[in-house]
C-alpha cells in the first residue's frame, strides 16, 4: 500500500541492546550435550499436553491422557501428493481432499442481519464477520447446546479478524466508492472501519457432511475496536499508566485491536494476541513537547509511536495515524479516543487519552461460549506486539508455561509462568474466566536469551533485578510498569533480538516449543545492533523474477524450537536448535538453503504455526512476499524431529573492513519428502493464518486472509482490475470485491486431514 509510515511498524527496536554475543562466538562444543537429551526427547510422550491450536478435545476432559490419539490402522500421515506452487487465485488443496468457503467478511451472525452485498453498501458489522480473518480456535458444542471436547460435528469458531486492506487511510473495499483518502473522514466510514476489527465467535454444523455456519445461533457475537467493558487484568489493573478519561480508576478500556495470533487454554477459553495496535492512535506533531519529553515519550518510542516523519521532506507528519478514525468532525468520544495525545490539563491523564496505548497490547482472554462474560487484557503477560500464546505441556501441581513472540524486527520471545499449580479439576470448570484469573493474572514473565552453544536462559523480567532497576533509558515507576513496557525491561536485561517472532506451538509428541521467524531485512552483516547470530543466523540475497534483489537480511524465515530444561514449565534454560531454514530450493545449499528443500517443500515467511491435537502434525502457513514473484502463500504439513537431530554449523561471513564474523547455528535434521510436504495454496494476494480442527482431525478451518491486498484503491469501480476475485470466483457470495474468509478442509474418504 502506499503510505508515508508503515503502520504494521516492524522496526521500533532501536535499543542498544546487542543481538546477544552475536560477536563474540563461544567456542563450546554442544554436541555432547546434545547427545545426551536426545532419547528422552524424542521418544516420550507427554499426557494431556494443553493445546496452542484449537481442537483440543477430550485431552482436555481427561488430563493427564496420551496424545495424540493413535492412528488408525491404515493411516499414513503425509501421504497425499505435495501441491504445486501456484499463483492460480484460487485455494488449492491435494487430490482428495476438499476445501469450501464456509464464513467470509460481511456474513450476517444474527437472523435479522441481510446478506451481504459486497458493493460497499453494506452497514452493520457489530452483526456480521470483521476483516482479515487471522488465528481461530475451536470449541465443541454438543447436541445440547453445552460445550463439549469431544463434539465433531458442531461448535463455536473464535476468529481474529486483524485489521483491513486499506490504501491512503480508506478500507477502500468497504465503500462503495473506495471511500475518503482525505481528512477529515466520514463518521459513515469510520463506523465501519472500527467496526470490522477485533474478533468473532460463530456457530458453525456439519450436516450429512457440509459444513455452513448457523446465521440464527444465539451463541454468535462480535466483539470490535470500540466494544465497551473490557477489563484490565493483573498487575497493570488500576495502575497510573491506565488512567483514561473512559476509565478515571484505570480498570478498563473499550474493544480490542489488530487481534493476530490465538491460543487456548487448558481450562478452555479462547486467547487474543493484539500485534500492530500502535499504528491506530494519532498523535499532535507537537506532542513530545506537550509531554515535557517525559518517560511516557520514551515508552511511545520504543512501541512504534514515535511522531513519524515524511520520509521525503522529514517534516513531523499531521496525519499520522492509520485510518484517521480520530479525525471525525463530530468530535464524540469513540472517535476522539484514537487521539493519542496529551490535550488536558490534568495530571494523572484522567482527562484525555495520553495513556489509551498502555490499554492495547495484550493477550486478551475471553469465553467463546459466553458472550456476557467481560473480556480481560492480561497484563501479567505483558504488553507488546502479541501473536500467539502456547501453553507448554501442563502438569498437575506444578505452575504453567505460556510462551509468546513479539513480532518486529528484532524483538524477543517471552515466556509466562503461572504462580498457580495447575489443577487437572480445572480442565472443565463451571466458570472459565474466573479460572483464567487464577492462572493468568500472577505470575513471572521472562525473555530469552539464546546462546551460542545451543543453550539458552530465560531472563525473569523483575523490578528487583538491578539491570531493570537502575535502566538509564527508562524508570521503571513497579512492577506494573515493568509489563506495561516489557520491551523496554527486556532490552535492558540484553535479551535476544529475533527475526520478527510470529506464531508458536507446542509439539504434542515431545512437548518442545516451535517458534516461527518470519524474516527481517534488517539482519545485516556489518550491523551493530542486529548482525547474525547463532539463533538468527542468515544474512543472503534474494532473487526477484531471476534477478538479484536489493533486499538482504534473513529474507524467507526459520522455525526455531526451544527443548527446556528438568524443571520444564519452570525452567531458566533450555536447549534450542532451528528446526528448518524457509529457502527456494534452488537457493545456495551452504548458505541459505540450509534444511536441503525440495521443490515440494520450498517456503518463505513461516507464520501461522499449530500442532494438530489430533494427528500431531504440525502445520506451518506462511505470509510471505519475497516467494510472491513464484507462488501465492502455502501452507505445509511436516513431523519434525526434536531438538539436536541435526548438526552444528559455522556460517561465515566478512564484513567490509575485512574481519570475518563467524557464526556456529544449529540445524535440525533435514526433513525427507515424507516429513514436510506442501499440503495447500491460496489465493492470489493472501495470507494462510489461523488453524483449527475438530476433535477427532477430520474437519480443519483455515483462513485465507487479505485475497487482493494488492489492489489499487483507484480500480474500485473495475472488478477486472482487482488482483484477487477470491471467493466469489469459488462460488461463494455476491459481488467480485474479494473477502477474507474461512474455509473447511475436509477428505472425501472421511479420513483425517494431513493422511
Ligand atoms: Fe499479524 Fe505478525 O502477523
Ligand atoms: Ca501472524
Ligand atoms: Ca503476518
Amino acid at each position: 500500500m502506499t503510505q508515508l509510515i508503515d503502520f504494521n511498524d516492524e522496526n521500533s527496536n532501536t535499543s542498544d541492546n546487542p543481538s546477544f554475543d552475536s560477536v563474540l562466538q563461544a567456542r563450546l562444543s554442544r554436541r555432547g550435550l546434545l547427545r545426551g537429551s536426545v532419547g528422552t526427547v524424542g521418544t516420550t510422550l507427554l499426557g494431556g499436553l494443553a493445546l496452542a491450536g484449537c481442537g483440543g478435545g477430550d485431552t482436555l476432559a481427561t488430563i493427564p491422557t496420551p496424545t495424540p490419539a493413535p492412528a488408525p490402522a491404515t493411516e499414513t500421515l503425509l501421504s497425499f501428493a505435495a501441491v504445486a506452487k501456484t499463483m492460480a487465485d484460487t485455494v488449492t488443496v491435494p487430490a482428495g481432499y476438499t476445501a469450501s468457503v464456509i464464513y467470509a467478511l460481511g456474513d450476517p451472525l444474527t437472523a435479522a442481519t441481510p446478506a451481504y452485498k459486497n458493493d460497499g453498501t453494506d452497514t452493520g458489522f457489530e452483526n456480521r464477520a470483521g476483516d482479515h480473518h487471522d488465528g481461530m480456535e475451536w470449541f465443541g458444542l454438543d447436541a445440547s447446546g453445552k460445550s463439549s471436547l469431544s463434539a465433531i460435528d458442531r461448535g463455536l469458531l473464535a476468529v481474529n479478524h486483524e485489521a483491513t486492506t486499506d490504501e491512503k487511510l480508506s478500507s477502500f473495499f468497504l465503500h462503495a466508492d473506495g471511500g475518503t483518502s482525505t481528512l477529515r473522514r466520514p463518521a459513515v466510514e469510520v463506523d465501519k472501519e472500527t467496526a470490522i476489527h477485533g474478533i468473532s465467535v460463530v456457530e458453525v454444523k456439519s450436516t450429512s457432511g457440509k459444513w455452513a455456519t448457523v446465521q440464527s445461533s444465539t451463541f454468535n457475537f462480535r466483539l470490535t475496536s470500540l466494544s465497551e467493558n473490557i477489563q484490565l487484568s493483573g498487575p497493570a489493573r488500576g495502575n497510573a499508566l491506565m488512567v483514561t478519561k473512559h476509565s478515571t480508576d484505570g480498570t478498563k478500556t473499550r474493544g480490542t485491536i489488530n487481534n493476530c495470533g490465538t491460543g487456548k487454554t487448558p481450562w478452555g477459553t479462547f486467547l487474543t494476541g493484539e500485534e500492530n495496535w500502535a499504528g491506530y492512535f494519532f498523535r499532535n506533531a507537537t506532542d513530545d513537547t506537550a509531554r515535557n519529553n517525559d518517560k511516557s515519550v520514551a515508552s511511545l518510542k520504543r512501541y512504534g509511536r514515535s511522531l513519524p516523519v515524511d520520509k521525503n521532506t522529514g517534516a513531523v507528519l499531521d496525519a499520522n495515524s492509520r485510518h484517521g478514525w480520530e479525525s471525525v468532525v463530530s468530535g464524540e468520544d469513540k472517535y476522539v479516543r484514537w487521539n493519542n495525545s496529551k490535550l488536558g490539563v490534568s495530571v494523572d491523564g484522567s482527562d484525555d487519552y495520553r495513556n489509551e496505548l498502555n490499554t492495547f497490547g495484550y493477550i486478551v482472554e475471553l469465553d467463546a461460549y459466553d458472550k456476557t462474560k467481560a473480556a480481560r487484557k492480561r497484563t501479567a503477560l505483558g504488553r507488546f506486539a502479541h501473536e500467539s500464546a502456547a501453553f507448554g505441556k501442563p502438569v498437575a501441581g506444578k505452575p504453567l508455561a505460556v510462551y509468546m513472540g513479539d513480532d518486529s524486527r528484532g524483538e524477543y520471545i517471552y515466556k509466562f509462568v503461572s504462580a498457580a499449580n495447575w489443577a487437572a479439576a480445572d480442565a472443565n470448570p463451571a466458570d472459565r474466566v474466573t479460572t483464567g484469573d487464577k492462572y493468568l493474572d500472577s505470575g513471572k514473565l521472562y525473555a530469552a536469551k539464546f546462546g551460542s552453544d545451543g543453550k539458552g536462559q530465560w531472563v525473569e523480567l523483575s523490578i528487583t533485578n538491578p539491570l531493570i532497576a537502575d535502566y538509564a533509558t527508562y524508570d521503571f515507576a513497579d512492577q506494573a510498569d515493568v509489563l506495561v513496557n516489557a520491551r523496554l525491561a527486556a532490552d535492558a536485561v540484553g535479551a535476544t533480538k529475533m527475526d520478527r517472532p510470529e506464531w508458536c506451538s507446542t509439539n504434542v509428541a515431545n512437548g518442545e516449543i516451535y517458534f516461527t521467524l518470519t524474516n527481517n531485512v534488517n539482519r545485516a552483516i556489518n550491523s551493530t545492533s542486529m548482525p547474525p547470530d547463532s539463533a538468527n543466523p542468515r544474512v543472503y540475497n534474494d532473487t526477484k523474477n531471476g534477478v538479484a534483489a536489493k533486499d538482504v537480511g534473513n529474507l524467507n524465515g526459520h522455525i526455531l524450537r526451544v527443548k527446556e530444561d528438568t524443571a520444564g514449565s519452570t525452567a531458566t534454560s533450555f536447549s534450542w536448535d532451528v528446526y528448518v531454514f524457509g529457502a527456494e530450493s534452488s537457493a545456495a545449499p551452504g548458505t541459505v538453503n540450509l534444511s536441503s528443500l525440495t521443490g515440494e517443500q520450498d517456503f518463505s515467511s513461516p507464520d501461522g504455526l499449530v500442532f494438530s491435537p489430533a494427528t500431531g502434525i504440525m502445520w506451518i502457513q506462511t505470509d510471505d512476499g519475497a516467494y510472491a514473484d513464484v507462488t501465492n502463500c502455502m501452507m505445509l504439513a511436516a513431523l519434525p524431529g526434536a531438538v539436536g537431530d541435526g548438526a552444528k554449523k559455522t556460517l561465515s561471513y566478512t564484513k567490509t573492513n575485512g574481519s570475518a564474523l563467524n557464526v556456529d547455528t544449529y540445524v535440525g535434521k533435514a526433513p525427507g519428502a515424507d516429513k514436510l510436504k506442501r499440503f495447500l495454496v491460496g489465493a492470489k494476494d493472501c495470507e494462510i493464518t489461523g488453524l483449527c480442527e475438530t476433535p477427532d482431525g477430520k474437519a480443519m478451518f483455515v483462513n485465507i486472509q487479505h485475497p487482493g491486498e494488492g489492489t489499487k484503491m483507484a480500480d474500485i469501480a473495475d472488478p477486472s482490475k482487482y488482483t484477487s476475485q477470491w471467493p466469489s470466483n469459488a462460488g461463494y457470495g455476491a459481488g467480485k470485491r474479494p473477502r477474507s474468509a474461512t474455509v473447511v478442509i475436509t477428505k472425501n474418504d472421511g479420513g483425517r486431514i494431513g493422511s
